[in-house]
């Protein structure tokens, strides 16, 4: 039993009882939205699972920028060991845990990469020294000291001193496309609620399996 004054419970959430649920993308808006009200820092941050060369798992922190009906968009640089491993293996699985609500969601599906078009509107949305960050990072790639990053930093801001700042070329999107979901509730004594969505095809239905937990 959890008795931390904090941490709502079932009773206390709009969402009611979840695994009533039909439709996977509002189950996730309306958790995701409880999660902005109730989480201390970044609701909308999620665990990215890769796979590199080797088929040996990789995973990592990203900010979800976007989400519908089409998918689970995040942002990075291309040349990044998770850029390398999608380009490679186009297939990702996410992951959100909410600790202030006790709640998890997966998510697995291929992965496309946003266009251009997307990548520029999102770029141009991100504060200025931000975006001079994403010319000057080489992310994932060796840096010799804090100060050879700084150097970068204030090359960059001196070049876009005046005007906006473009995207970088190796900076973009991906849209995870969810094939299956799992929407995970903490019960008392480890009896939690576990529901699981799938779908064999993007334009077929979604079955509905509650498991064990
Ligand atoms: C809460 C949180 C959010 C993050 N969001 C992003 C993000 O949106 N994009 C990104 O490239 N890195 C983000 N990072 C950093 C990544 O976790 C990671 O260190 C970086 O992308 C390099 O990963 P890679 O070498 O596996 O490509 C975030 C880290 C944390 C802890």
């Amino acid at each position: 039993m959890n008795d931390t004054p904090d941490i709502k419970h079932t009773s206390e959430l709009t969402s009611g009882d979840f695994t009533e649920a039909h439709d996977p993308f509002a189950l996730f808006a309306t958790w995701l939205a409880e999660a902005v009200a109730s989480e201390l820092n970044d609701p909308d941050a999620m665990a990215l699972a890769t796979t590199d060369a080797d088929g040996l798992p990789d995973v990592r922190m990203v900010l979800m920028k976007g989400f519908d009906a089409a998918g689970f968009v995040f942002y990075s640089h291309i040349a990044s060991a998770k850029g390398r491993e999608l380009a490679a293996n186009p297939k990702a699985a996410l992951l959100f845990h909410w600790k202030s609500l006790r709640r998890q969601v997966r998510v697995r599906g291929p992965v496309t990469p946003v266009t251009d078009a997307e990548a520029d509107a999102y770029f141009a949305t991100r504060p200025k020294q931000a975006q001079i960050g994403a010319w000057a990072s080489k992310q994932s790639q060796p840096l010799e000291s804090r100060f050879a990053f700084e150097q970068a930093i204030a090359k960059e801001a001196t070049r876009y001193a005046i005007g906006a700042v473009p995207r970088p070329p190796g900076w973009s999107g991906w849209r995870i496309t969810p094939m299956q979901f799992e929407f995970w509730h903490d019960r008392p004594f480890r009896l939690h609620d576990r529901i699981e969505f799938r779908r064999p095809a993007l334009d077929a239905p979604w079955t509905k399996t509650r498991l064990y937990p």
